[in-house]
Parts: C-alpha cells; sequence; structure tokens
C-alpha cells in the first residue's frame, strides 16, 4: 500500500513508519493520523513483522504536534471530536497493538508529537531530540493522551511541570525522567532500534502480545493488572511457541518461533 504522508518499509522482521511531511515538521494533520492507523493496523496484521519502528523524516523533528492549522477554528464540539477519534484511530490503537512498537525520537517531539511517542511501548531518542507538550501556551491541554501517558511515565510532579510550563526537555532529561530509554547520535538512532527491534524479533512473538496487555492492564480502568498476569500466562501454555521455547532449552538449541 502506498501513502501520501508515510514512508513504510519492511525488512527482516522489522517494519519503519516514517513520517514524512519534512516541511511541517511532520505535523500531524487528519490525513497523516488516518493513514498511521492504516500503516500500523497492516504492519500488525503482516505475520512477518515482528517490530514496528516509528520515526520522522527529516534531521529536526519526529513530530511538531498536531497540525494546529487544522483545529484552530474548531467549536467544543469539533474539539471533543478530535481528541476522542484520535486517541482511539491512533493513540490508544497503537499502545494497545500486539506487536511491539518503538518510537525513534529524531528531533523535536511535542504536543501530539511527544503524545505519539508515548503511546508507543517504549522510546529511543537522538541527542538533539526535544520533548514537550506546549499545549497550554496555545489555550489547550494535551487531548491525545498526554495528560494521563506523561503522568505514567514521568510521575505527577515533572508531568504537572512539564504540562504548565509547555516548555521543553532535552533528551538527557527525558532519560533521566525515564521518558526514553537511550539516548544516542542522530546518525545511530536509527542502527540502535533496529539492534532492539532485532532482539525482539527473536523471541516468541505470542509471549510479546501477551505481555503487552498484562503490562497495559495496569494502566486500564475496570482491569486487574495481576488478575490479567495470570490469565495470559496461563494462556502461553496453550501456544506451540511455549512448546517450543521450553523444548529448546532442554534440547539445548536455538528455539525457532513460529508465533502461534
Ligand atoms: N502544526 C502545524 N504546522 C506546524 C507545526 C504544527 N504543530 N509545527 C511546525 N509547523 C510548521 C510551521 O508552521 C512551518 O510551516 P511554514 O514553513 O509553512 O510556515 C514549518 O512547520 C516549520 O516550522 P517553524 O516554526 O518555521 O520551525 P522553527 O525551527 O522555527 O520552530 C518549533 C520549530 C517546533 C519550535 C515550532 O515549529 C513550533 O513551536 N511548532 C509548534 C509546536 C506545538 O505547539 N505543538 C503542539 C501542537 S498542539
Amino acid at each position: 500500500m502506498s501513502y501520501t504522508n508515510l514512508l513504510v518499509y519492511s525488512e527482516n522482521g522489522i517494519t519503519t513508519i516514517t513520517i514524512n511531511r519534512p516541511k511541517k515538521l511532520n505535523a500531524l494533520n487528519q490525513d497523516t493520523i488516518q493513514e498511521l492507523h492504516l500503516a500500523f493496523k497492516a504492519a500488525d496484521n503482516d505475520n512477518n513483522t515482528k517490530a514496528i519502528i516509528i520515526t520522522g523524516s527529516g534531521e529536526k523533528a519526529f513530530v511538531a504536534g498536531a497540525d494546529i492549522s487544522e483545529f484552530a477554528d474548531f467549536d467544543v464540539e469539533e474539539g471533543t471530536h478530535l481528541a476522542a477519534n484520535g486517541q482511539k484511530i491512533l493513540f490508544d490503537f497503537v499502545e494497545n497493538l500486539s506487536t511491539p512498537v518503538i518510537a525513534a525520537i529524531n528531533g523535536f517531539a511535542l504536543g501530539g508529537g511527544l503524545e505519539l511517542a508515548m503511546a508507543c511501548h517504549f522510546r529511543v531518542a537522538s541527542d538533539n531530540a526535544k520533548m514537550g507538550l506546549p499545549e497550554v501556551s496555545l489555550g489547550v491541554i494535551p487531548g491525545y493522551g498526554g495528560t494521563q501517558r506523561l503522568t505514567q511515565l514521568v510521575g505527577k510532579g515533572r508531568a504537572m511541570e512539564m504540562i504548565m510550563t509547555a516548555g521543553m526537555i532535552d533528551a538527557n532529561k527525558a532519560l533521566g525522567y525515564g521518558l526514553v530509554n537511550h539516548v544516542v547520535p542522530q546518525n545511530e538512532l536509527l542502527d540502535l532500534c533496529d539492534t532492539i527491534a532485532t532482539k525482539i524479533t527473536r523471541n516468541s512473538s505470542t509471549a510479546i502480545s501477551a505481555a503487552i496487555k498484562a503490562v497495559n492492564a495496569n494502566f486500564k480502568e475496570g482491569l486487574n493488572g495481576y488478575q490479567t498476569e495470570i490469565i495470559e500466562f496461563g494462556n502461553c501454555f496453550g501456544t506451540n511457541d511455549f512448546k517450543e521455547g521450553t523444548s529448546a532449552f532442554l534440547e539445548k538449541r536455538k528455539a525457532n518461533f513460529l508465533g502461534n
């Protein structure tokens, strides 16, 4: 499938999705959000894809936010729909994918850009990256899950300060906050993400999707994380991957997981 605002490339079990609107610093307009939904869905449904990397094109920005030009005239109803629809088709959708998603933050990750990175399962940043939720400087608040996910990732006090000041933090501060897992020079960013993704592709994809569900359950209203873990743990015993993984260990050979 071809996209107007995305580049999608798959190799060795890894699909890399690049948001490609560099002149607008990869700002998320509605078309791009829709295309991202389709690209993530296609990658998740592709049995050959074991990990997904999302990044931005150019050297300056991952994503500089939601496209401000699209919502400047919105009223209350349209604003509510914008947040609800975006959360549903992209941000919650990505968080709940069964395929692991790594955000490769190659520059500015602001507003909806940081929200997208935070919806991914974890984040790696280049040393020039700058992150923030500047929405209150526009008279609005983060609407794509940012108030919740930033609080989960960095704690309430740091999240409150970042949101209230609308300021940006640099990559090393984000590393100290636990917002990103690694910081590397920009020209090493995709290589490091590929290396991490390759390690993931060697493991059981059925077990990894069970782990995603169990970890996410801790943050979902009405779901008990420990209970979800018990159920997902038990379900693993019914998979061929479990039989293969345990047999391979006992037979002192490398497991060959088929993801079922
Ligand atoms: N929405 C729409 N367009 C955006 C955008 C956004 N969130 N962020 C950047 N752009 C556009 C600019 O309007 C500009 O377009 P133009 O060349 O047609 O005028 C282009 O991208 C380049 O941005 P510019 O502001 O000239 O780059 P800069 O290097 O001077 O500044 C930023 C970079 C990221 C600091 C600045 O673009 C910015 O503050 N963007 C908005 C960030 C934001 O508030 N995001 C949250 C939205 S809810």
